[in-house]
């Protein structure tokens, strides 16, 4: 069984909020926070709001949806929201500063057997983790969008991850009724990685005219089961954010498959950035884009 019994998340926005509600419905004491007070009240009828439409299609009962609630208490506070835990999680704005400022933090004021886990898509693990005194209970726990929804956890270990650390995180993310993966902190993770360079490929096979956009993604749903198409997938991403993940990983990996086609580039400057702006590779109606 694990040890953790207690956790707090930091960032209550599109993932912290997500992140805290799977917490809690897995029955842990949960403690959230953010540095927006207005974000930190949304997050909980957010929160409220998935657990009832859970309960509205069955998935869950009204008892559960209570008693998860009740775990969740928002803290506005930092230092007083992570006192407690046994595992901090970590969701605030992807920069690399802000978070090892807050890491530096974390490490003073938690006590030396709490777990610090980051839920950064992109940045280094390691170099976050270097911002404690004791790297060793410092690893990433990426989660997906919408976190209630999808079941992929990825377990980023750097060289100074600690087993244990590990073995606790990942019993943490399979009592939330997760799959956890382990992956080893390189840019772009596995995910990031894979998804990017299948995404780049779809977008050189369109520009080159080797198929419309609706059947290079139809290949790859009815001949490899994929719930979704890459040029589909890009669009709900968001055009721009591929892009610049792409720049990323063609920098860091110095991989000649990375390098961003020039559709992307162009879709980008003409701010056609996908499902959020109505026109990607695709065209999305008004009531898509609700
Ligand atoms: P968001 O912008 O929705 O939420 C971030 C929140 O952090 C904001 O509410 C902000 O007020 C708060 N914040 C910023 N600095 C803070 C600090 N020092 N202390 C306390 N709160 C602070 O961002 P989102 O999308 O939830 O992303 C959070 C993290 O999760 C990022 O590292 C991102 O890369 C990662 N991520 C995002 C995914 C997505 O699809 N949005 C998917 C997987 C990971």
């Amino acid at each position: 069984m694990s040890r953790i019994q207690q956790v707090a998340v930091i960032g209550a926005g599109t993932m912290g909020h997500g992140i805290a509600q799977v917490a809690a419905m897995a029955g842990f004491a949960t403690r959230i926070t953010d540095a927006d007070e207005r974000v930190l009240a949304r997050a909980h009828e957010r929160i409220q709001g998935n657990l009832a439409g859970a309960v509205r299609r069955e998935k869950l009962t009204q008892t559960a949806a209570d008693a998860a609630l009740s775990r969740i208490v928002a803290v506005p506070n930092v230092t007083e929201a992570v006192r407690q835990a046994d595992l901090v999680i970590e969701a605030i704005v992807e920069n690399l500063q802000a978070k090892r400022d807050l890491f530096c933090l974390l490490d003073q004021v938690t006590s030396a057997e709490t777990v610090l886990a980051t839920n950064t898509s992109s940045l280094s693990v390691g170099q976050i983790a270097a911002a404690t005194g004791n790297p060793a209970r410092v690893l990433g726990m990426h989660f997906f969008n919408p976190v209630h929804i999808m079941r992929l956890v990825e377990l980023v270990v750097h060289s100074h991850t600690d087993n244990d650390v590990l073995a606790s995180t990942r019993a943490v993310a399979i009592s939330m009724g997760k799959t956890p993966i382990v992956v080893r902190d390189t840019p772009g993770f596995a995910s990031s990685r894979l998804g990017l360079a299948l995404g780049l490929e779809a977008m050189r096979m369109l520009e080159a005219g080797v198929a419309s956009a609706e059947d290079i993604d139809t290949a790859m749903q009815l001949g490899y089961g994929h719930p979704m198409g890459p040029l589909r997938v890009s669009d709900l991403v968001g055009l721009d954010v591929r892009l610049q993940i792409a720049e990323y990983l063609h920098r860091e990996l110095d991989a000649p498959h990375f390098r961003p086609p020039e559709i992307l580039r162009d879709k980008v400057r003409r701010g056609e950035l996908g499902k959020k702006v109505g026109k990607g590779f695709y065209e999305w109606s008004k009531n898509q884009l609700s």
